[in-house]
């Protein structure tokens, strides 16, 4: 795609919106087709979950000014929370001289296989770490297509849990499965099961869970920016108090972990907003996150930010186990119109752009924090809200938004007011 700066896209119809997206991302005239009734038709959910009764709808939307690893990207956003498009759309233009730079590596997931009931722990870690490449050989026969897309096993390891206890010995065999552009849920799943037999066998012990971990600390994705003093505040004086207040907030967050939450939590707006309308397992990475978060015994933020002359630093790591094949994606057209909005061919790129979205969203929440406080922006939005709500259409929406929130009286009696107000002299020309 040419350019994902769009200026003031937000004040766009959403029908104009399409069509600037459809002529960016090339797309076919009729692509958004794919997210009226949801994205979804009754009878595609009804061929995915159990049960289904309906379609719920959440807003689509896509972030703008995202430059990732030197190439523009539109972000698709599913959302229920106001705020959140703004903030990443926001950041990605404070970021954007430089862009985010991202590394994600090997695709590679875990698949545990627990043995229980193990009389000699030690003798059975030593048959099995023995006999590792036996066991890895049989699971690469199981895949051989995925091993020609240069995906497969590719190690085996043994970790003993216990001596002894209520499942007597216990040790878990980690299966390290290279997934290539699948997720690989399934994949390492059917692994695990075909494989457990033997290694009870070998372990002399009761086979117990076969299942991937969700930790996925093997599959990660780094993401760095660097935002100017300028790119803060209005000049850069002001930036510059901007940036040490950022700093200090993540200072705060790597102190105390009731705040860490809610700083990841500001990450994971970005982040699941994109795994959402992209159809990813978005409570994989959420578990994932967080227990990588916690993986040093306290809970820790997954992006810090660190001042530098002239302005700020930040550096997000996280688990980010995505595909682009497989999962949804094979029933959900709305999933695949947002892979193709975002131009996210790869696994790779999915999570560069995931976690592009996931640090904006934490860069814009910090900044709105260190100075006016959150409450601001949700007004603005709100204001908007209140306005439609109220019967406003077109411009009038911006214009009764506009003065509610500049007088800071953001209620429906007001907003009923002001539309009234707006409205009079139009009546009254019109009247004959
Ligand atoms: C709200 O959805 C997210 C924030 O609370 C994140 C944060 O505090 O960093 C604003």
């Amino acid at each position: 795609m040419s350019s994902s700066r769009i200026s003031r896209f937000y004040r766009l119809p959403p029908a104009e919106r399409r069509r600037r997206l459809i002529d960016l991302a090339g797309l076919s005239a009729e692509a958004f087709a794919a997210l009226d009734l949801g994205g979804l038709t009754l009878d595609v959910a009804d061929g995915m979950i159990e049960n289904v009764v309906g379609v719920y709808g959440l807003p689509f939307a896509v972030a703008v000014n995202f430059t990732v690893d030197g190439s523009d990207a539109l972000v698709p956003m599913v959302i229920e929370e106001p705020s959140v498009v703004a903030a990443a759309s926001n950041a990605a233009r404070m970021v954007r001289p430089r862009g985010f730079s991202t590394v994600v590596s090997a695709p590679v997931m875990i698949g545990q296989i627990q043995v229980t009931d193990i009389a000699d722990l030690d003798a059975a870690a030593s048959v099995l770490r023995a006999r590792s490449e036996e066991l890895l050989g049989s699971a690469r026969r199981l895949v051989q297509r995925l091993a020609e897309r240069g995906g497969g096993p590719i190690a085996l390891d043994v970790r003993p849990l216990t001596r002894s206890g209520p499942d007597g010995g216990v040790l878990v065999v980690h299966l390290h499965v290279d997934c290539r552009d699948a997720m690989g849920a399934n994949l390492v799943n059917t692994l695990c099961e075909a494989l457990a037999t033997r290694v009870a066998e070998l372990a002399g012990g009761r086979p117990g869970l076969r299942i991937l971990s969700n930790l996925t600390d093997g599959r990660t994705v780094t993401v760095r920016c660097s935002v100017d003093d300028a790119a803060l505040a209005s000049d850069a004086a002001a930036g510059r108090d901007v940036r040490a207040a950022i700093a200090a907030a993540s200072r705060f967050a790597e102190l105390d972990p009731y705040r860490a939450t809610t700083h990841n939590k500001g990450i994971m707006n970005g982040v699941d907003a994109v795994l959402l309308a992209t159809g990813q397992d978005w409570r994989a990475v959420e578990a994932g996150a967080h227990a990588f978060a916690a993986g040093s015994g306290a809970y820790r933020p997954l992006a810090v930010w660190r001042e530098r002359s002239g302005g700020l630093d930040g550096e997000l790591v996280m688990p980010m186990a995505v595909g682009t094949v497989g999962g949804a994606l094979h029933v959900h057209p709305g999933a695949r119109l947002a892979l193709a909005l975002a131009g996210a061919h790869t696994a790779d790129r999915l999570a560069a752009i995931a976690g592009a979205a996931g640090l904006a969203t934490n860069l814009a929440a910090l900044r709105a924090l260190a100075t006016e406080g959150i409450q601001r922006g949700h007004m603005a939005l709100h204001a908007r809200g209140l306005a439609r709500a109220a019967g406003a259409t077109g411009e009038l929406i911006d214009r009764v938004a506009d003065e509610l929130a500049a007088t800071g009286d953001v209620k429906a009696d007001r907003a009923r007011e002001v539309l009234a107000r707006l409205r009079a002299p139009h009546m009254v020309k019109d009247s004959p």
